[in-house]
């Protein structure tokens, strides 16, 4: 198995497992440089369990992860600390630390992994707040946000080090229409930066067509669709339509 030259994220043949039966099995997956994912499918398939892997914290129980075509599969856990800080994840539940202000949240890894010169990391935290809108909440604790801020924060801190890939975990979830407006913006934008990878885990249908360039969708441990948003759209396959448009699809049923 070799890894492809484009591909900046690659899945060879990989099943994931958490000791009992497989979650993910044998599944095969490319994304470019450049390209926004999305992979679609129902609550518990194994969305979150295959970003794991891309970060390292899963190890397939068969399979190759390449990362900008490194095989990361056998990597020690120090290597790993260091391809990580080439990826951002926004965690789906937000993950900030609550003990720190949002400040200080934007610019943990500067400091931990020394990024940027101590000198420079104001300014990098005083503009990636501008990039999410929340210039004003530098002093603020987590728990004095709302859920539509906590997610921008949490986009923030994974801007700060200027990754090369993006992991969105659910980005959407939970929001109201205006907030999910919001941080569906700030990835349009993430996106025009033409040169940033990302990977966006969704069950929301409308919101994986407004972002994907490309979409899988997961079911049962396998991925059975790949392609464009349009062409997901258009499929027959009745597993497909039924996520879509549940309603429609068993309403046709009954008559
Ligand atoms: N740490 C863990 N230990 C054991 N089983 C786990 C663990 N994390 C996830 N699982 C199981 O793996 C399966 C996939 O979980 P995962 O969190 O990847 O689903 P998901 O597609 O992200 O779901 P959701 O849309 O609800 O977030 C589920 O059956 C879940 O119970
Ligand atoms: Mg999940």
């Amino acid at each position: 198995m070799v890894a492809k030259p484009e591909s900046v994220i690659q899945l060879e043949r990989v099943s994931l497992h958490y000791g009992g039966d497989d979650v993910i099995c044998d599944v095969n997956l490319n994304i470019r440089r450049g390209e926004t994912k999305i992979i679609l499918g129902t609550s518990g398939v194994g969305k979150s369990t295959i970003l794991k892997s891309i970060l390292g914290l899963l190890r397939p129980k068969s399979g190759k992860i390449y990362i900008h075509g490194e095989d990361i599969t056998g990597l020690k856990e120090r290597e790993m600390v260091r391809l990580r800080l080439r990826m951002a994840i926004v965690f789906q539940q937000g993950a900030l630390f609550d003990s720190m202000t949002v400040g200080e949240n934007v610019s943990y890894r500067l400091r931990e992994f020394n990024l940027v010169e101590k000198e420079k990391i104001e300014a990098r935290v005083e503009e990636v707040l501008k990039f999410v809108g929340l210039q004003g909440a530098k002093k603020l604790k987590p728990s004095q946000l709302s859920g539509g801020m906590k997610k921008r924060v949490a986009i923030a801190r994974a801007l700060a080090p200027d990754p090369e890939i993006f992991l969105f975990d659910e980005p959407t979830v939970g929001l109201d229409p205006i907030n999910l407006y919001n941080i569906e913006q700030l990835i349009m934008k993430l996106k025009e930066r033409r040169d940033r990878t990302l990977v966006i885990v969704t069950h929301d249908v409308e919101s994986a067509f407004r972002l994907g360039d490309s979409i899988v969708m997961l079911h049962e441990g396998k991925f059975i669709f790949e392609g464009p948003p349009e062409e997901l759209k258009k499929s027959p396959d009745e597993r497909i339509q039924t996520f879509l448009d549940p309603i429609s699809f068993y309403s046709k049923k009954a008559r």
